[in-house]
């Protein structure tokens, strides 16, 4: 979603916006600007599409000057176009701010501003942030937007540059990400760590209802009273190289290749491989509070949902105690039962998606224990959670997400088996198998990143369709929803997850001649009711990729191609069976020519309700 950056220094400030902007590309957006004070004047440059066509008009017409803000916008208020671009200014250009969020009383506040005489140009409603924060200023730019966020509603993550004070940046945010960059006699803003990265390792992370004053030499947080705040740098120890390509052809395909890696690291200290046991020491929770617990409660958005969807099936049966799962924009206004016992699981990837942030705070204020999954320390949500377990992906730029999906998974293995323990719903016997067996994943997620080939030959196939089908019962079928949703959003192909069982009520019809089906069969219990299932779709033609273990040789009979994973416990095959589905995605999308990374409409964060 929207990416902001600023910088105040010594340079030129506008190649550190462009680059720290090109860092942000991977949040998903739609038209791009920067603004630069020039000495005398604020100047703007904003432009519809990618960052590269900014950039085109900046070769031949740059902009000056050493202090300056940046930003990506992905369309809420107003279509995509030159004009709804950030940065906005008042009529006077005295002011030039850039925002992320949305400000959902902007059209009240336009209304006063126009009776006063403001005139608009863009449908945004951040242009109402830039007019009211000029309607509000007597000659103090830092009271003037304390007043002006005095009088906004909803979310934001706001700089302000200012002609009448360029000496100063002005950062201020409520529900949407902000940091600040800690340089020496230079300073930056940005929405999120990657954009500011090449240049300082040292960040403070603002929370809701503070502000940073920002000059060449100084950086001051606030609150919105105007009241200093103290607060450690947070030092920043992964590496821009991270966040780069490192030889692969996109993020994507680079993350789907991290994932042994990834998986190793989130189990990392976790396990202790003598003693065969989980231990989560940074879960405070005692005995009594784990023995308490009578319902669980998981809520995410998007793939960390699906993650969900197999952590409810590990917890249930590892614990017993039962388990709901939600997707955050339902959640929050379904009015669910939680009590004092109830435990709320989030997922989240970034730890700062809107919906799950709401659906948290609505869980918590009603005395639920907040556990959060998340892949991004010091996000909104490891800071308002009670407990926190970070996934250890490292940094996932591809909008399409891959890693973290699986070391959610990863991470909900372990919880159960830290519940199973704790509650001895499950002997040490037991706890010791899942742990060996955790232990060979990468391994094999390895042996199966080494069947790419094969994959793409499939993909390439499945290209040529408009629609495709993804089969599956229990876990499978929940491995079917995150492959289906990953196809769907990188390489626009139409495609819908069913339980196999499910089918003949109705989305049977749709199956005619040809029609591409994915049937995942990687659970013994269930594997001749799936068999049959697939029975029922091949005699209406499909063309079926079936995905077993290791040995169902039985399926080799029923379908026209098919993948194998390798054995493993059957509650553990999601973490190897969505390997091979990434792929076919990818490569579906590549046989398509699609941007892989940034595909259309969509964003990594996001950041608005
Ligand atoms: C966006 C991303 C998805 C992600 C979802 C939830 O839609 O494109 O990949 O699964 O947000 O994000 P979160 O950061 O909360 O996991």
């Amino acid at each position: 979603m929207c990416g902001i950056v600023g910088y105040i220094g010594n340079r030129e400030a506008q190649s550190i916006l462009i680059s720290g902007l090109s860092k942000l590309e991977y949040r998903g957006y739609d038209s791009a600007g920067i603004s630069v004070y020039n000495g005398k004047a604020l100047q703007t440059a904003k432009k519809k599409g990618r960052l590269a066509v900014l950039e085109e008009q900046l070769q031949s017409n740059p902009l000056n000057g050493h202090i300056g803000i940046g930003h990506t916008r992905w369309a809420t208020h107003g279509k995509p176009s030159d004009e709804n671009a950030h940065p906005h200014s008042d009529n006077d250009h005295q002011f030039s701010i850039i925002h992320n969020g949305i400000i959902e009383n902007y059209l009240s506040l336009k209304e006063e501003l126009v009776a006063k005489g403001h005139v608009f140009k863009s449908e945004t409603d951040t242009e109402v942030i830039a007019h009211l924060i000029q309607s509000l200023y007597e000659g103090d730019m830092e009271q003037a937007v304390q007043r002006a966020v005095k009088k906004m509603k909803g979310a934001y993550a706001l700089v302000v540059l200012s002609k009448s004070e360029p000496d100063k940046l002005i950062a201020v945010r409520l529900a949407s990400p902000l940091i600040v960059g800690v340089g020496q006699g230079e300073n930056f803003i940005g929405s999120d760590i990657p954009a500011i990265l090449e240049y300082t390792r040292n960040v403070y992370i603002l929370n809701d209802g503070e502000m940073a004053v920002l000059t060449r030499n100084d950086v001051q947080l606030k609150d919105v009273e105007g009241n200093s705040i103290s607060r450690e740098i947070y030092h920043v120890d992964w590496d821009i190289v991270t966040a780069e390509k490192d030889g692969y052809d996109h993020f994507m395909l680079k993350e789907i290749h991290e994932q042994p890696k990834g998986y190793r690291d989130t189990m990392g200290s976790r396990i202790q491989s003598d003693q065969h046991k989980v231990d989560l020491k940074e879960l405070t929770l005692s005995k009594q509070q784990i023995e308490s617990i009578d319902r669980i409660h998981i809520v995410a958005c998007g793939t960390a949902y699906h993650a969900g969807l197999v952590g409810k099936q590990v917890l249930e049966s590892m614990t017993r105690i039962p388990v709901e799962v939600d997707v955050a924009s339902e959640y929050r206004y379904r009015n669910p039962i939680i009590t004092n016992n109830t435990l709320v699981i989030i997922v989240s990837q970034s730890g700062e998606t809107a919906d799950t942030l709401a659906a948290l705070r609505e869980a918590k204020s009603q005395g639920a224990t907040i556990l959060a999954i998340t892949n991004v320390v010091g996000s909104s949500v490891t800071r308002e959670a009670d407990q926190v377990l970070i996934t250890w992906a490292g940094p996932e730029i591809a909008v399409a997400s891959t890693k973290a999906y699986t070391t959610q998974l990863i991470t909900f293995y372990l919880l159960g088996c830290h519940f199973a323990e704790v509650l001895e719903t499950k002997d040490e016997q037991f706890i010791a198998e899942v742990v060996s067996a955790l232990q060979v994943l990468p391994e094999q997620v390895e042996m199966i990143l080494s069947q790419a080939e094969d994959i793409k030959r499939y993909a390439e196939h499945i290209a040529q369709h408009d629609h495709v089908f993804f089969l599956g019962r229990g876990l499978d079928f929940a491995v079917a929803q995150e492959a289906s949703l990953k196809l769907k959003e990188i390489s626009y192909i139409h495609s819908e997850a069913y339980a196999a069982g499910e089918l003949k009520h109705g989305t049977l019809a749709l199956i005619e001649e040809g029609t591409p089906v994915v049937a995942i069969a990687t659970q013994e219990d269930l594997f001749d009711k799936t068999v049959s299932n697939i029975q029922e779709v091949v005699a209406r033609g499909a063309d079926v990729l079936g995905l077993s273990t290791v040995g169902d040789e039985e399926l080799v009979k029923s379908v026209n191609q098919l993948l194998f994973i390798p054995k493993t416990l059957p509650f553990l095959t999601p973490a190897l069976s969505i390997i091979p589905l990434q792929l076919l995605s990818y490569y579906a999308a590549m046989a398509r020519g699609t941007d892989v990374d940034k595909p259309r409409n969509l964003a990594k964060s996001v950041t608005v309700e």
